[in-house]
């Protein structure tokens, strides 16, 4: 029994790391919407690309980008910290890189300015639902903490699909 659920709990973790991955490499590369899931071999350029430009270069938009890929990194380390069934890992993680923690310090560098208001709500939701899904690591069930786990990732896609750094890239 216990080995039935340790492997569920593996396969679930497993697909959902695919999940992401799908989903973030849609998100960043160009896609808008859902037709791109049908689409992927088509150039990019024929997907319409409403995404709103923040207008970050230099180097914000280089600290930008290495917040971004450490979101990604942090993501995968979540899901196989869940995968080893190490919650107190998986908690830690998710409250050290995800959390409010990493939004004041990335207030520190960055000027709140600088973003539009609907991208700093965008962001505040993305930490808020990284700090519901640390407070739930504790109980070690998974049909409360891949849900949490979902509305992150959800957060991390709601972004992607309204914002874009430059105006220039397609
Ligand atoms: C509040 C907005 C916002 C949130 C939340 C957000 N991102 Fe991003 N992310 C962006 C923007 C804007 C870009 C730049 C996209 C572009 O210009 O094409 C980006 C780019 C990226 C990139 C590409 C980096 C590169 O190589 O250039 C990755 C990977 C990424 N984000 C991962 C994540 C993950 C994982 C999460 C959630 C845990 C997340 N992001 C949450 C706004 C956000």
């Amino acid at each position: 029994m216990k080995q039935k659920g340790t492997t569920n709990a593996r396969t679930a973790a497993v697909f959902l790391l695919a999940i992401t991955l799908l989903g973030l490499t849609l998100g960043a590369t160009s896609c808008a919407d859902k037709q791109t899931l049908g689409a992927a071999a088509s150039p990019s350029s024929t997907v319409p690309d409403t995404r709103e430009p923040i207008g970050l270069s230099g180097e914000a938009g280089k600290e930008h980008r290495v917040v971004m890929l450490q979101h990604l990194e942090t993501v995968q380390a979540i899901v196989a910290a869940l995968a080893n069934e190490d919650y107190a890992l998986a908690q830690g993680l998710t409250e050290a890189h995800l959390g409010f923690f990493t939004h004041r310090q990335a207030m520190l560098r960055q000027k709140p300015e600088d973003f539009p208001p609907a991208y700093h709500d965008l962001a505040m939701a993305h930490h808020e639902a990284a700090e519901e899904l640390a407070r739930v690591m504790p109980s070690r069930d998974l049909k409360q903490i891949l849900p949490r786990l979902d509305g992150v990732l959800k957060a991390c896609v709601a972004c992607h699909l309204a914002y874009k750094l430059h105006s220039t890239n397609n």
